[in-house]
């Protein structure tokens, strides 16, 4: 028996371009659709939830799920510089609407991976001019939609960096660990602070939404110094700068292991690939969220956490269950301890594009046919909501 606090949101998480479809315009499709192309396939249609995203809602509300985690499309919003589509922000504000009817909580991400086509050519994160493209953005966004109470400025601004690193040429993943870069990092940040401001100046609550992982150290002091090196650039740099924020959002899937001879692959442990793994080839680790949420607290002790993304890639139904119920435990035990966690966001509500890895990886609650699109509901959903309805009473 295991109740959470009063008003705990329980939902679920998807972002724009891994389930609208067809987001031309976007650096994303360009890279899906070059030749030849790192990608396993390209987006196409995803999940069409440009034009069914009221289905997705009507399922997620069936379940007794609270909350609904989607992000906007820039590239939709602005598809050239200083142009903005009233229709697509039109289209944005019908979304929050659909949660509202459904007494669905809406929790809407600024940026969630992807930019314009032309966001290149005016910077990228490389430059400040684009770092002013993205506040020219933010403001339009968060000055056009009512109705909203809480906001995610940047998704994983960490992969964000460590990406804009490697697609500039500044840092290779083969010479080492590709990492954050300092630089696209304080950009990213100057970016996440005025988003910050201004989303505040509408009365939202606003935060960022960082990707963590948890670490076992299998060695002596070298082991330690190459988590705490890796951590002070990927981490702990972010979640110091959100201190004064409205919230922190932590995203955990699994964890990694170091020895004396470095930090181990994904799917590694000391002595080799993990034994269990997933089907994003990462070691099945569900109690690295109780440990990332913990380390979140250490490092902001003020701060609200929600857990704002959170599941696993299986083909298995029953092995998602299993997953879910032992992070939920190590999250309650985070809580005991005094960690002020108010909601649990699973990623994802549908099986969707999982970016690099194309549609293989399934992390949703409802499955999606890839050539009708109708949704069907896994048990999984059903049983994340009536853990929902009963605030965690059934966990
Ligand atoms: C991202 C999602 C992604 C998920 C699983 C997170 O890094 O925010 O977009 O699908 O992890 O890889």
């Amino acid at each position: 028996m295991s109740t959470f606090p009063d008003g705990f949101l329980w939902g679920a998480a998807t972002s724009s371009h891994q389930i609208e479809g067809n987001n031309v315009n976007n650096d994303w499709w360009r890279m899906e659709n070059a030749t030849p192309s790192m990608m396993t396939e390209p987006s196409g249609d995803a999940c069409d939830s440009w034009h069914r995203y009221e289905e997705d809602l009507d399922l997620l509300a069936a379940s007794g799920l609270n909350t609904y985690r989607f992000s906007l499309e820039w590239s939709r919003i602005e598809p050239a510089p200083g142009e903005f589509s009233a229709a697509a922000l039109r289209h944005y504000q019908s979304m929050v609407d659909a949660c509202h009817r459904r007494e669905i909580k809406p929790v809407v991400t600024i940026h969630h991976f992807t930019h314009p086509a032309w966001f290149r050519s005016h910077g990228s994160w490389l430059e400040q001019r684009g770092v002013d493209a993205f506040k020219r953005y933010a403001d339009k966004a968060l000055g056009s939609l009512r109705d909203l109470e809480m906001v995610c400025t940047l998704n994983e601004p960490n992969l964000v960096s460590t990406w804009a690193g490697v697609m500039s040429g500044a840092s290779s993943p083969e010479g080492g660990e590709a990492k954050p870069r300092p630089e696209i990092t304080a950009r990213l940040l100057d970016a996440h602070t005025h988003t910050v401001e201004v989303a505040r100046s509408h009365g939202l609550r606003a935060g960022l939404v960082l990707a963590m992982t948890a670490y076992e150290v299998a060695g002596g002091a070298a082991a330690q110094s190459y988590v705490d090196e890796h951590r002070a650039l990927d981490e702990d740099v972010f979640i110091e700068a959100a201190r004064a924020d409205d919230f922190l959002g932590v995203q955990v899937y699994t964890r990694r292991v170091a020895t004396d001879d470095g930090l181990q692959p994904f799917g590694h442990d000391a002595d080799g690939p993990s034994a269990r793994t997933t089907l994003t080839g990462w070691t099945f680790a569900p109690r690295s969220l109780g440990y990332c949420v913990r380390r979140a607290h250490e490092l902001a002790p003020d701060l609200p956490l929600y857990v704002t993304e959170n599941g696993i890639a299986t083909a298995d139904d029953e092995e998602r269950i299993e997953y879910t119920t032992e992070a939920l435990f190590s999250l309650r035990e985070a809580m005991d301890d005094g960690a002020p966690v108010r909601g649990y966001l699973h990623w994802s509500l549908l099986d969707n594009f999982e970016w690099i890895h194309g549609y293989r990886p399934t992390f949703g609650l409802i499955a999606v046919d890839r050539e009708t699109f109708a949704r069907t509901p896994k048990p999984s959903l059903d049983w994340l909501g009536r853990l929902a309805k009963q605030n965690g009473a059934t966990l």
